[in-house]
């Protein structure tokens, strides 16, 4: 047995099934390449999850960690420490904006502050408005305003009134959006949904809604922030500010933290004893998202967001396929749009090929990769790419239950790795 299946076996006996079993297990990477237990290399363009902005192993990381590490691990937030307020005037630098910052671990939790915030002004009662198809996280409010009925109705009620619209419908917008509503919770582009953008234009008419309803617009980045679309935060590229933001994933270049950000009023609409978290705020990770954003300016890799995300694009678009109809998406966050529903498919046919991608939704194939990604490297995928396409059409790719791990050997008889998979 391999060390990989081996290690899955043992996940399988020790933790909860809620992820099934994920197909790899990976021991290490550097830069945009991970490689898993048995040596095997891939190139990462999922990174974890839109996570590991500045790739794996990131000096500028290692350094910050340990040198915080040596320095004190931990205070709660009983103490105040140079870290955390040096990140904070950093993201309200960024955002050029009066603001005020609450950290906490995740994405979901930094939406738990904002649920929590927006009560806090508003009052509690009052019905919010939330996107079809969008995703807020996994925890009981951020679920609550998750547009995916399949995972959230299964854990209702939640004691929150929602108004779904669909995205990016201007039209619904003005109906939902009145004096009753507190809050629109929304994703400049859907990710989990798809990596679907709005129309354009769509955030400016969502912001003019809640200026005239008095209602509060928190804008949930956590996937979309730190570069992710070739700007700072998507919101930027519109030209307006929401009264809330919600990062994590990129922020803390593969460090758990998440950050929930009130502009003007909704900045101090907490009072003391309002909320708060143990490990929020955490030091080393504080001096990773530091290390992340002084990378990300001082080698201007957006940059190299928006021109490795364009030479993607434009490949994508270009290539003839009978198993694509195109791509959506902006800077590094790209959706392959298949003309079938053969996403895992793909994804398992891909990582035989030694690509990660995520099959987002059934017919849209997610690339997110680290925002160091090289045009090299973006070359390499896009002269794969046809041939995956190709065997996943020619085959019959069975699937393991659960995972996207292919059981048949026929993506592998048909599409022998490419130059970019090569044992350690
Ligand atoms: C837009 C958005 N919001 C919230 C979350 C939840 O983040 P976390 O998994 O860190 O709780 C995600 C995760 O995918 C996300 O994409």
């Amino acid at each position: 047995m391999s060390e990989s299946e081996a290690l899955r076996k043992r996940f399988e006996a020790a933790m909860m099934p809620n992820y099934g079993t994920p197909p790899l297990a990976l021991a290490r990477g550097e830069g945009c390449r991970v490689w898993d237990a048995d040596g095997n290399q891939y190139l990462d363009l999922i990174a974890g999850i839109a996570v590991s902005a500045l790739g794996h192993a990131h000096p500028a990381i290692v350094q910050a960690v340990t040198s915080q590490a040596g320095k004190i691990a931990h205070t709660s937030n009983l103490f105040v420490h140079e870290p955390g307020v040096a990140l904070a005037e950093r993201l309200l630098g960024l955002l050029n904006a009066d603001g005020r910052v609450f950290f906490c671990n995740s994405g979901a939790e930094a939406n738990e502050a904002a649920i929590k915030l927006v009560r806090r002004k508003q009052g509690t009662g009052k019905p919010v408005v939330a996107a079809i198809g969008s995703f807020h996280g996994r925890t009981m409010g951020s679920l609550s305003i998750t547009g995916k009925e399949s995972i959230r109705e299964p854990f209702g009620p939640f004691g929150t009134t929602v108004r779904w619209i669909p995205y990016g419908d201007t039209t619904a917008l003005a109906s939902a959006v009145d004096d009753s509503v507190a809050a629109v919770f929304l994703e400049p582009t859907l990710g989990e949904g798809g990596v679907v953008p709005p129309p354009d234009g769509y955030l400016k008419a969502v912001r003019q809604a809640c200026d005239a309803a008095g209602a509060l617009l928190v804008l949930d980045e956590i996937q979309s922030g730190i570069g992710r679309t070739g700007a700072w935060f998507a919101h930027q590229r519109e030209g307006i500010l929401p009264d809330v933001l919600t990062l994590a994933k990129g922020l803390g270049g593969g460090l758990p933290i998440g950050a929930c950000i009130g502009f003007g009023n909704a900045g101090t609409a907490f009072a003391k004893g309002d909320h708060g978290s143990t490990f929020g705020a955490n030091p080393i990770a504080c001096a990773a998202a530091l290390a992340v954003l002084d990378t990300i300016e001082s080698q201007n890799i957006l940059a190299n967001v928006n021109a490795v995300g364009q030479q993607l694009a434009d490949g994508i678009a270009a290539l003839e396929h009978p198993l694509l109809k195109g791509v959506r998406g902006s800077g590094l966050w790209l959706a392959a749009v298949l003309t079938d529903q053969k996403a895992p498919e793909v994804n398992a046919v891909a990582q035989a090929h030694g690509f990660l991608v995520n099959a987002v939704q059934p017919d849209a194939v997610r690339l997110a990769p680290p925002l160091i990604l090289s045009a090299t490297e973006a070359g390499e995928f896009l002269e794969a790419f046809p041939a995956i396409l190709t065997a996943v059409q020619e085959s019959t790719v069975a699937l393991c239950p659960g995972t996207s791990s292919a059981t048949t050997t026929s993506a592998k008889r048909s599409s022998p790795r490419s130059s970019s998979w090569r044992k350690r």
